[in-house]
């Protein structure tokens, strides 16, 4: 099928939640993908960071095929190697304790906000059950991550939303602080907003937020769906901020593309849920863990986060010599980049996607760099160089 008879078909059979470019993506190879009548693009959206090694990487096709070839899919009624092999590099890597899986970003952290209020339950405190969250933070779309999203667009029409969600100001203490009360179960907040533009939290916010958790007795969690498995350099954003929280959540990168998501918490946070409390038919699958397990193995070298280091400093360089007056800010970390403008992008993202390169907003006004993390230094000057392009243009 051509581009244009795949969207006739899709607009015609699929729901509309997605305003999607008018292109059919139908072959990737690592930091590049095709569409349907054959022109080849730049992937600076990486699955909107999700795969971290590349399109369709040899790696992880053997690793595919060598476990569909062995088992597919049993219950969690049954202990499952490659589940028991992908848990305890997590929990090396982590310094954590304890793993569920399951199958999004959303899914995990809904399975975290349901960790922290049964922790408490299960210590008697059944009334400790108020998470806060941040203003401008994104979460998922199921009702308990919605809710605890923190921004208005997303929860308009869906009412009524979980109760015992507060918002708090992203990187002000002082806001969390006034927050906290007797029914404070939990702590929920991205070491960098992703969707909500790309905003690293400051070093000093985090370090005075696990003191807080720690003299108030409250559960630190961090969403490290998009942040996590070697994004900003470092295999989990919290190493950046020289603090450990009690829950990390995964998704997006853990499988390089493959669907699976994971709550990974401290032997104290996991005492929470016994049989019964939780669960997912697919979390944990074996295909999915044969694959993140390949994932993992490969992000969690030293020397490939290293790299990924690197090449961030390159690509924020590269950015940087741009120097446009309709830039405001450039932020992030590793290869996590947000471009902030005084305007908004779309058409900007439109003239990229025309010439060659694709990228995506994080919030209106923001163009977001999430490249694979294998991209090479070549390919990186490329992107920069079809950006400027691009920026001429949209000056026309
Ligand atoms: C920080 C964060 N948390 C959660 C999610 C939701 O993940 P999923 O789309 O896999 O449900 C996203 C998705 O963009 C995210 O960026």
């Amino acid at each position: 099928m051509t581009n244009k008879e795949i969207l006739d078909k899709g607009q015609a059979n699929i729901m509309s939640t997605y305003a999607r470019f008018p292109i059919a993506l139908v072959k990737g190879k690592d930091s590049y993908v095709w569409d349907a009548d054959g022109k080849q693009y730049l992937d600076f959206v990486a699955g909107i960071a999700t795969c971290v090694l590349g399109h369709s990487p040899d790696a992880l096709i053997q690793a595919l095929k060598e476990q569909a070839a062995n088992l597919w899919h049993v219950s969690n009624l049954y202990w499952i190697e490659p589940q028991v092999r992908l848990a305890e590099k997590l929990t090396c890597l982590s310094g954590l304790d304890k793993v569920f899986f399951c199958n999004s970003g959303a899914e995990a952290n809904e399975a975290a906000i349901k960790l922290t209020r049964k922790y408490f339950y299960r210590q008697n405190e059944p009334e400790k059950n108020e998470i806060i969250v941040f203003k401008n933070s994104f979460h998922g779309r199921t009702m308990g991550a919605l809710t605890a999203t923190g921004q208005y667009k997303y929860h308009e029409g869906f009412a009524p939303l979980l109760e015992g969600i507060v918002y708090a100001e992203y990187n002000d203490i002082m806001s969390v602080q006034n927050l906290v009360n007797d029914r404070t179960a939990a702590v929920m907040i991205e070491p960098v907003q992703g969707e909500g533009g790309i905003r690293p939290a400051d070093f000093n916010f985090l370090q005075s937020l696990r003191k807080l958790c720690d003299q108030e007795g409250i559960l630190l969690v961090f969403d490290e769906v998009q942040t996590g498995v070697g994004r900003t350099g470092k295999f989990f954003a919290f190493e950046n901020y020289g603090i450990k929280p009690d829950i990390v959540t995964l998704a997006k990168g853990l499988g390089g593309g493959f669907p699976i998501g994971a709550v990974i918490a401290s032997n104290k946070a996991a005492f929470g849920f016994a049989p019964g409390d939780h669960a997912s038919t697919f979390g944990g699958n074996p295909l999915a863990c044969a694959v993140a397990d390949k994932v993992v193995e490969i992000v969690g070298e030293p020397a490939f986060l290293e790299e990924v280091e690197n090449k961030g400093r390159l690509l924020m360089e590269e950015i940087e010599k741009l120097a446009d007056p309709r830039i405001r800010e450039i932020r992030g970390r590793g290869l996590l980049i947000g471009v902030e403008f005084d305007r908004e992008v779309k058409g900007l993202i439109e003239i990229c996607l025309e010439k060659g390169l694709l990228l995506v907003g994080a919030g209106g006004k923001v163009v977001r760099f999430v490249p694979p993390l294998t991209v090479n230094e070549i390919e990186i000057r490329q992107a920069a160089g079809i950006f400027k392009e691009a920026l001429k243009k949209w000056q026309e």
